[in-house]
């Protein structure tokens, strides 16, 4: 990357940070000299997770909280606020995601999705206002759902697209404050969790989800951190209520294929 980023003596905090795409993006920052926190629900992730981010030598904090539990919320801001004082970084990006048409969903099965993406990331912001600092940079993972119909994902549609609006809303409520609020929806990111819960599950080579970005590959998380590192950085400082896809430029045909992992799913009798 030809641009250095540096974020010595700032505290970063990421829920839903033990894997995946919020790990990758703690990691970033960590390398870069920031107090990294992350949260989630597993005590054998949070584990790995402080492992990892620890070889970067900077100071290092992991926590189980759900966000689906404000309080649990609460005590991880109190936790790194009383430690290392106000947080300039937060990213909020804890989720769950699975496919199903909406005739196969129960009432816990939609409201388990909304409660961890949507009211997860309500109770983020909630409780986490109080502790940032002037100036601080809010980032919501988000995803292309949001914006785009896609069938079997009605529960993400929502649940994402409130987190869209949330972000735009708190644009506008805490911009006085100097703080400014983006999301990021990434595309398909290479060897997480979330594409593998949507790849066509009779392609186990992912080539037809490749075929439908425009860049011919699938992202990497690397590329999501570097987003996050612009937009937490002197280079973004009038950006805000900003939703940023990071997608290779093919958001509506990848959806497309997640649709084809459904159908999949469907006649295979998953
Ligand atoms: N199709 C339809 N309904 C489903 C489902 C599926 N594939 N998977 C789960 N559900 C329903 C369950 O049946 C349950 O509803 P019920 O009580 O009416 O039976 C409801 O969702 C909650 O499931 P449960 O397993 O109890 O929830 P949980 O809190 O343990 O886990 C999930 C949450 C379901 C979102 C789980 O997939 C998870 O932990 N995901 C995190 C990781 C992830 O999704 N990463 C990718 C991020 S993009
Ligand atoms: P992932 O590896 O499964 O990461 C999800 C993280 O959230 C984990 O750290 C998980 O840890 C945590 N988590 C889940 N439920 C939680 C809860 N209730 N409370 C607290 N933490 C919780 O998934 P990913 O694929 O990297 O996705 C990360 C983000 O990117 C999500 O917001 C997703 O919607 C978005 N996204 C991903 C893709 C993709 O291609 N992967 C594309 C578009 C958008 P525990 O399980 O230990 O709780």
């Amino acid at each position: 990357m030809d641009i250095q980023f540096d974020f010595t003596g700032r505290t970063a905090v990421f829920f839903g940070g033990t894997s995946g795409i919020n790990l990758g993006i703690a990691e970033a920052f960590a390398a870069r000299g920031a107090s990294v926190a992350v949260a989630g629900r597993k005590q054998d992730n949070v584990d790995a997770a402080v492992k990892r981010l620890g070889t970067h030598g900077g100071p290092v904090r992991g926590f189980v909280a759900d966000v689906r539990d404000m309080e649990s919320v609460a005590a991880v801001f109190d936790a790194v606020a009383s430690e290392w004082g106000p947080v300039d970084i937060l990213v909020s990006g804890a989720a769950g995601n699975f496919l199903a048409e909406v005739n196969d969903l129960s009432s816990n099965g939609f409201k388990v999705v909304v409660d961890i993406d949507l009211n997860g990331t309500f109770h983020v912001m909630r409780s986490g206002f109080e502790h940032l600092a002037p100036g601080a940079s809010v980032i919501n993972i988000t995803a292309p759902q949001a914006s785009i119909p896609v069938r079997y994902q009605a529960h993400v549609c929502a649940a994402k697209a409130g987190v869209d609006q949330l972000t735009r809303v708190l644009a506008l409520e805490w911009g006085g404050r100097g703080i400014r609020v983006n999301a990021i929806a990434p595309g398909p990111i290479a060897g997480t969790e979330g594409l593998a819960r949507l790849s066509p599950g009779d392609d186990p080579t992912g080539d037809r989800s490749v075929r439908s970005v425009p860049l011919g590959r699938f992202g990497t998380r690397e590329e999501i951190a570097d987003l996050a590192m612009f937009l937490s950085s002197s280079a973004a400082s009038y950006i805000s209520g900003a939703v940023i896809p990071c997608d290779g430029g093919g958001s509506f045909e990848s959806v497309r294929a997640i649709e084809d992992a459904g159908r999949f799913l469907a006649s295979s009798g998953r």
